[in-house]
């Protein structure tokens, strides 16, 4: 039976991804782990431990005390926190991957799941299809991170064998925890303020596509890209990962079918900038020969299930509070 540790569990995608590691390996074999009790659904809901990713021996002396043997590394400072804050981002993401390959070097856990991200390209890259192997010359000390971090991942796994496996997530899209700090982040608050305002003033630009992914999709390639067997993951780097691309304009759009008053206006920022340096659109040919990655959710379908929840998320708020 494993025992799983995740460390960043109160973020976007690590509440999500908890719950469904609760669900596959039972509540007591995984360890929630975060540096606030801020995320109380998920401190409420099983293990949880209060874990600095950038103290060594607190991750070690949670892993000695769960016996864990795998960990989900999902703390991270994102792309526009990061352009403000360069060297606590550097810090961060970077210690942190260290402590976690250290560890599993050491022996003290067998198997490693961290994200890369659509920021380990920049403006040299070729920005529709991008291929897996291509220019990476990123621009944002995030995209700086990760891309170093990809290095050193396909580096401990080739000198000292550690099972490291890792995805280029794009913008992930959900509506349980709010992303932060991030260059797609818009994408998940227009739902909200679609619903709470029907209107939405966009910080980037109408025709801005990006690659982006439904949270459940998310969690699925991460779930199966670690229950995959070893010889299956070739790529030690980062595999690329794809499902929708669009632009802030047919985002709007395709709410506007459900919510036809909903209006949207532009003001793009310093954001604008990071968007322009990432591609378009993601060819994620080896994810899906490899380990026979598939996505579910389009544009449409997405935008439904985002909708639906939410409405009944602010409904049941306002009915609670009343
Ligand atoms: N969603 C991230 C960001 O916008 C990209 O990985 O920073």
């Amino acid at each position: 039976m494993s025992k799983v540790l995740i460390i960043g569990a109160g973020g976007q995608i690590g509440s999500e991804l908890t719950h469904k590691l609760r669900e596959i390996h039972g509540n007591n074999n995984v360890i929630a782990s975060d540096i606030s009790f801020s995320n109380k659904d998920l401190v409420n809901s099983g293990l949880f431990e209060i874990l600095d990713a950038k103290d060594y021996n607190a991750i070690k002396n949670c892993i000695e005390k769960y016996n864990i043997d795998t960990v989900y590394l999902m703390a991270a400072m994102l792309s526009a926190t990061g352009e403000k804050h360069p060297m606590m981002a550097w810090d961060l993401n970077m210690n942190s991957l260290f402590h976690v390959l250290n560890l599993a070097k050491e022996g003290a856990i067998k198997k490693v799941f961290w994200p890369s991200s659509i920021a380990v390209f920049g403006p040299t890259t070729p920005s529709i299809q991008t291929p897996q192997h291509t220019i990476m010359e990123p621009t944002t000390v995030y995209g700086i991170t990760k891309q170093v971090g990809e290095r050193w991942c396909e580096y401990y796994h080739k000198q000292y064998g550690v099972d490291v496996r890792s995805l280029r997530y794009p913008g992930i899209i959900s509506w349980k925890t709010m992303p932060g700090g991030g260059t797609t982040d818009y994408a998940v608050e227009i739902y909200h303020k679609a619903i709470t305002d029907k209107s939405y003033e966009c910080f980037l630009s109408e025709e801005t596509e990006l690659p982006m992914m439904f949270m459940d999709d998310a969690i699925n390639a991460t779930v199966n890209i670690m229950q995959a067997p070893s010889e299956a993951i070739k790529i030690r780097s980062a595999y690329n990962l794809a499902a929708i691309s669009f632009t802030p304009k047919e985002l709007a759009a395709a709410i506007k079918r459900f919510i036809p008053e909903f209006e949207i206006n532009y003001n793009p920022d310093f954001r604008q900038k990071i968007a322009d340096s990432w591609p378009k659109s993601i060819d994620d040919t080896s994810a899906r020969t490899d380990w026979n990655w598939k996505h579910h959710y389009d544009l449409k379908a997405m935008t439904l299930e985002m909708l639906k929840q939410l409405k009944s998320k602010y409904d049941s708020e306002a009915e609670f509070s009343s």
